[in-house]
């Protein structure tokens, strides 16, 4: 058999979210969640969050979407944080450290714009190798597992606590 052509991969780039993206999102939030994406507390907060469009990333393999991480701004008790998701990625994708690299752009993003903390309903094993740790005294606008509300802090002396509500 002839030795079959090389075709580059295409190249790997984070941009930040833009109106354009919304219908291929839609297509990969539907298929990491399913029926069930728009049941989660997550989408509780974001009823009422400012989206962060400037904080949130897209990362598209050439022009095809591979990933994304949306950031929303709120407030928890007195302070000035933002909510992170939903993330996902690509199921053939996933596992290259996509996810994890979305993440930390969005929390860099955030911290650069001056925002003490990013929060997030995840699980801990996956978000804890991205800095995050259980905010169990974060109360969010409905009934959750308190071991998956979890915070990224930038300054981790300053504990956060209360209720999230809008800015
Ligand atoms: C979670 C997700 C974004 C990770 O994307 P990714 O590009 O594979 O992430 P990374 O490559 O940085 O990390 C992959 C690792 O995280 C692990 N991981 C993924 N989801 C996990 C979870 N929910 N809990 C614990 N570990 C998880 C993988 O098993 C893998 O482990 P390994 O490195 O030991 O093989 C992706 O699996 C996804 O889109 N899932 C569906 C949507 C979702 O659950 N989003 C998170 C909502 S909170």
């Amino acid at each position: 058999m002839p030795p079959q052509p090389c075709r580059p991969e295409p190249a790997l780039s984070f941009v930040n979210e833009v109106p354009e993206h919304g219908p291929a999102i839609e297509a990969l939030l539907n298929g990491a969640f399913g029926p069930g994406r728009f049941a989660k507390v997550s989408e509780r907060v974001r009823e009422f969050a400012a989206f962060a469009p400037e904080l949130s990333f897209c990362a598209l393999e050439g022009e095809r979407l591979v990933g994304v991480v949306r950031m929303w701004r709120v407030m928890a008790g007195d302070q000035p944080i933002v909510f992170l998701g939903p993330l996902a990625v690509d199921e053939d994708a996933r596992k290259h450290g996509l996810g994890a690299e979305l993440v930390e752009r969005a929390c860099a993003a955030a911290e650069a714009a001056g925002e003490a903390a990013v929060l997030l309903v995840g699980d801990l094993p996956f978000f804890q190798r991205v800095g995050f740790e259980e905010a169990s005294d974060v109360i969010l606008p409905s009934p959750v597992d308190p071991r998956r509300v979890l915070v990224r802090t930038v300054d981790p002396a300053r504990k956060l606590n209360g209720r999230v509500i809008a800015r």
